[in-house]
């Protein structure tokens, strides 16, 4: 506190108690902020699912082309048993492999994506899409399209000279045609 304000010791009390009574309306004040803000992110997380991706799963970037789920002939759209699809998608500088990524409309879709060099973006514009992709990390975002449609899927993390160049796409095709479609006309994004 600073010094005692002048005057007799009656108004030093009166005084005292103006600033007590300031003191816990701005403590309301905060508090109330605080669980303002509080409420719009559990609100947010639950209800519109934004929220950071927080998928800590580890992979060696030196060795992820020679074994294991990220090699060649495994990127790109698998069909699982539950009805639901994962894509596989390896970030490098400066592509995306595959460059297009087939889904089906109205399913379950989980995209897992690493990088072997340096950090790149996940974005899919217009969607709740957007995640880095880390070396050294599987990055993993789960979503459904419910139209068929197409995205734009630019990397938004600076990444070096070819950064402004690296864009793939998602092609979201009607949920009857996907079946049909063969491991590499799903890379190649045929029927868009
Ligand atoms: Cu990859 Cu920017």
């Amino acid at each position: 506190m600073a010094e005692a304000p002048p005057g007799p010791p009656s108004s030093q009390g009166s005084h005292r108690e103006a600033i007590a009574a300031t003191e816990l309306r701005w403590l309301i004040a905060m508090v109330g902020l605080l669980a303002l803000m509080l409420a719009v992110v559990v609100t947010t997380s639950l209800a519109h699912a934004l929220h950071p991706p927080s998928n800590v799963e580890v992979i060696d970037p030196v060795t992820l082309h020679l074994s294991g789920e990220f090699v060649e002939n495994n990127l790109g759209t698998a069909a699982e048993p539950d009805g639901s699809v994962t894509v596989r998608v390896l970030a490098q500088q400066f592509g995306f492999a595959p460059n297009c990524l087939e889904v089906p409309a109205g399913t379950a879709v989980k995209f897992r994506l690493t990088s072997p060099d340096v950090i790149h973006g996940f974005l899919l514009i217009d969607t709740n899409v957007n995640t880095m992709v880390v070396p050294g990390f599987v990055a993993e975002v789960r979503t459904r399209f419910e139209k068929p449609g197409e995205y734009a899927m630019p990397c938004h993390e600076f990444c070096g000279p070819g950064h402004h160049g690296m864009w793939a796409r998602v092609l979201v095709v009607p949920k009857d045609q996907f079946p049909a479609l063969t491991a590499i006309e799903r890379v190649r994004c045929a029927g868009g």
